[in-house]
């Protein structure tokens, strides 16, 4: 996926740049070159020999080096890569960054580079969490630079809590999308997928029996499309995709909350099972258990996230896709639904138990647009997802 590209990796110095040596084998592996940098203090960490020798490369570590001026000047160094990947990125050079300082080889790259930026920071939870931290994410983030992870887990300091550099696998996935060249590239959509819970109380819920599995299939044929996906998923049983942005949520309220935020995106797909109804009050502490005495649920209803989103006004997606699950007159209901709705496209489905649909592998859809009703024939829930996601680049244009 990678064959004919060049990464300039930038390995800054945290306890993380032990993997950055089994990120060079991956990415050479999958056919990228990979030129190495060391900032002094990863020196510490990994040995010049090391890296150079799994890269395959020269490796460079100094800003004023006359043998690797006269080779190669800095500037090119930055400029020949398909894309710049900082990994892991310490809070220190994540600072640098923000600030624009070029005091050192590392920051002096990323501040002459024109290639697209990648990080993978790593370090102290507290260090993370820090508002300056915050900020320079932010700050990075409005300047173009795509953050992979980090994770939350334990830490080589004995401390818990997001800071982690994410798995290899993970940021060879997040270079492989960046460095995709689909149709959809560039451009950012929106999957939800998933059932909801809707608390009665700190230790029970409401839920229905979405798998997630229709919803996964989508974001990853948007993504191998070359599409950035922010994935919205209520907690479904089904692994959660690589190489997309993941936001779990609970409740339709957090859910919506997560779409709202989300925006503006190019295409939205609601494929969440969202309860329609919440617990009105649901309690803060255990509803106790009293003989004689059943408790009575009360309830409200959720709000419509898919035909709230299709009745936005300038953050309105390009294009809404919602679906309808539905047991009889699949296309009458359907259409009536796309027009209360207010939304492009619904994918509907016939969920009748007789149809083996809901919780199996197969799915036969019908796509309602303007167009009219289109009955595709009985696929794989990964087929349809395909064919829907190349309708959806069709339909913006790419
Ligand atoms: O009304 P119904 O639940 O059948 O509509 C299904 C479609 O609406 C799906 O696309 C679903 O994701 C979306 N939906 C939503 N918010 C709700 C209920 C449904 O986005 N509260």
């Amino acid at each position: 996926m990678l064959s004919g590209k060049r990464i300039l990796l930038i390995i800054s110095g945290g306890i993380a740049a032990y993997k950055a040596l089994e990120l060079i084998r991956r990415l050479r592996e999958r056919g990228s070159a990979v030129t190495p940098v060391l900032t002094p203090s990863a020196r510490e960490f990994v040995t010049p020999l090391s890296v150079s020798a799994l890269a395959g490369e020269k490796v460079y570590t100094d800003l004023f080096d006359l043998t690797d001026e006269a080779e190669m000047g800095h500037i090119q160094l930055s400029r020949v890569a398909d894309l710049v990947l900082v990994a892991p990125a310490t809070a220190d050079l994540m600072a640098k960054m923000a600030h624009g300082f070029a005091g050192d080889l590392a920051s002096t790259l990323l501040l002459a580079t024109d290639t697209p930026v990648m990080i993978a920071p790593a370090m102290n939870v507290r260090m993370w969490e820090h508002p300056a931290t915050q900020r320079n994410l932010a700050t990075l983030r409005g300047d173009g630079v795509t953050v992979v992870g980090p994770d939350a887990g334990d830490m080589a300091c004995g401390e818990y809590g997001p800071g982690r550099l994410v798995e290899v696998p993970q940021i060879v996935a997040a270079v492989e999308r960046a460095l995709a060249d689909g149709p959809l590239k560039g451009r950012r959509v929106l999957v939800t997928s998933g059932p909801t819970h809707e608390p009665i109380d700190p230790v029970r819920y409401i839920a229905n029996r979405s798998s997630g599995a229709q919803g996964t299939a989508i974001a990853e044929a948007l993504r191998d499309l070359g599409a950035e996906v922010v994935f919205v998923t209520g907690p479904a049983e089904k692994a959660r995709p690589t190489g997309v942005e993941v936001i779990e949520v609970e409740s339709a309220l957090e859910m919506r909350a997560a779409v709202l935020g989300a925006l503006p995106v190019a295409a939205a797909v609601f494929a969440a099972a969202v309860a329609d109804w919440r617990v009105a009050q649901a309690s803060s502490s255990k509803i106790k258990k009293q003989a004689g005495r059943l408790p009575v649920l009360e309830f409200s209803e959720n709000p419509d996230i898919l035909a709230e989103v299709s009745g936005l006004g300038e953050e309105r997606p390009g294009l809404v896709v919602g679906f309808a699950a539905e047991t009889d007159d699949v296309v009458a209901h359907a259409t009536a639904k796309r027009q209360r709705k207010g939304c492009d496209w619904i994918v509907a489905n016939d969920v009748s138990p007789a149809t083996g649909i809901m919780g199996g592998s197969e799915n036969a859809v019908v796509l309602i647009s303007d167009a009219g009703a289109e009955a595709w024939p009985r696929m794989g829930k990964r087929a349809v997802a395909e064919r829907l996601a190349a309708r959806i680049a069709e339909a913006l244009g790419a």
